[in-house]
């Protein structure tokens, strides 16, 4: 079989927002399989905040993208040829696909994954992030019920499936997002109040709606927000380090939290925690969130753009907050 992939390497590495220049399309002939070989075409990728931070030349917990390598991202493909016993054709498989339409691999780190629900929906609540949402709130905030709960980065496709969690854990839940849209959104999936950040100023509205202290703070953005989270903790508060987005773009490390002392005075822990350590645990994860979803307990959206030629352009979307739901490329 003659096929051709088209894949997106890097060229240049990006400063604030990705640009179209950082990056080459370029097609190339796919070689033939070897014994032990599958080739996948790629359906669908995850776009992930994560990538941003792999484009700079900062060693993290994967190693930075290297000039002329095809851009890393996770996703799900079809199987259309295979040389491997674990996989036949028509297999739908889960993994780091890649910024490409298609790829080769010896099968290892792809998951074969039953197809019981919409491919989008399956990489948003039952993806990465939903797992992230779950392990990190339930492991390390250790929600009880009664406590107060917030979330930053709330309409997205982490932050909203933690708020529902805390919902279902009888916990009162404070999202805070990014504009009058995300925000409906939020309190039609039952959150107790909701703050636009944009529009208004969370220190104050933090110390109006959680005047009784807050127990979790469940952070995806760092920044600005964190600061005023920590004005308003509790004795014993646990702030989850999730993620840090507000940082991902920018040139030089913020200052930051300038009230560290929070922590001491309120003996209150923060811990950073990685999905990537509780994969062998993925499979109670999934199980509770499928019950979850399949009984209406969370709601959930997905922003799906179109075509191998937006990868850049969809994947900006996380940082100026177009995405309206969990990111998703169709390709
Ligand atoms: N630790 C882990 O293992 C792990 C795994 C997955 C994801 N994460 C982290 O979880 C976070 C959310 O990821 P996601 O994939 O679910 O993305 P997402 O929340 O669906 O999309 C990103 C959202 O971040 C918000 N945002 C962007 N810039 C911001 C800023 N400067 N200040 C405040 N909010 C900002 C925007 O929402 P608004 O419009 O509301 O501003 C945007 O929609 C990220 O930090 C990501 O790195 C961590």
């Amino acid at each position: 079989m003659s096929l051709t992939n088209k894949m997106w390497i890097l060229k240049t590495r990006p400063k604030g927002l990705v640009e179209a220049s950082n990056f080459e399309l370029i097609e190339e002939a796919m070689p033939e399989l070897n014994e032990g070989d599958i080739l996948i075409q790629t359906e669908y990728l995850s776009v992930d905040p994560t990538q941003r931070m792999w484009l700079t030349d900062v060693p993290g917990y994967l190693p930075p993208i290297q000039i002329d390598e095809v851009i890393r991202s996770g996703g799900m493909g079809r199987v259309i040829q295979s040389k491997n016993p674990n996989f036949k054709e028509g297999d739908l498989v889960s993994g780091f696909v890649g910024w490409q339409t298609h790829l080769i691999s010896d099968g290892k780190g792809f998951r074969v994954i039953p197809e019981l629900l919409p491919i989008p929906t399956m990489l948003n609540v039952l993806g990465l992030t939903g797992v992230t949402a779950y392990f990190g709130l339930l492991d390390i905030g250790e929600p009880k019920e009664g406590e107060t709960v917030v979330v930053s980065g709330a309409s997205g496709a982490t932050g909203s499936v933690v708020a529902q969690i805390a919902k279902i854990k009888g916990c009162n839940v404070i999202g805070i997002a990014g504009g009058e849209e995300k925000c409906g959104w939020l309190e039609d999936c039952g959150l107790d109040h909701v703050i636009d950040y944009k529009n208004t100023e969370a220190t104050k509205e933090l110390r109006k709606i959680a005047s009784a202290g807050i127990d979790i703070y469940f952070d995806n953005v760092g920044g600005p927000l964190l600061e005023a989270v920590l004005y308003q903790i509790n004795q014993k508060a646990r702030i989850v380090i999730c993620g840090s987005i507000s940082n991902y773009a920018s040139e030089d490390l913020p200052v930051g939290p300038r009230n560290l002392s929070s922590l001491i005075i309120n003996r209150a822990k923060m811990e950073g925690f990685l999905v990537l350590d509780y994969f062998d645990r993925i499979d109670e994860a999934i199980q509770e969130l499928s019950k979850w979803l399949m009984e209406g307990k969370i709601k959930h959206r997905e922003d799906i753009q179109e075509g191998i030629e937006n990868c850049p352009k969809t994947l900006n979307r996380l940082f100026t907050g177009e995405n309206k739901g969990k990111q998703i490329l169709k390709i």
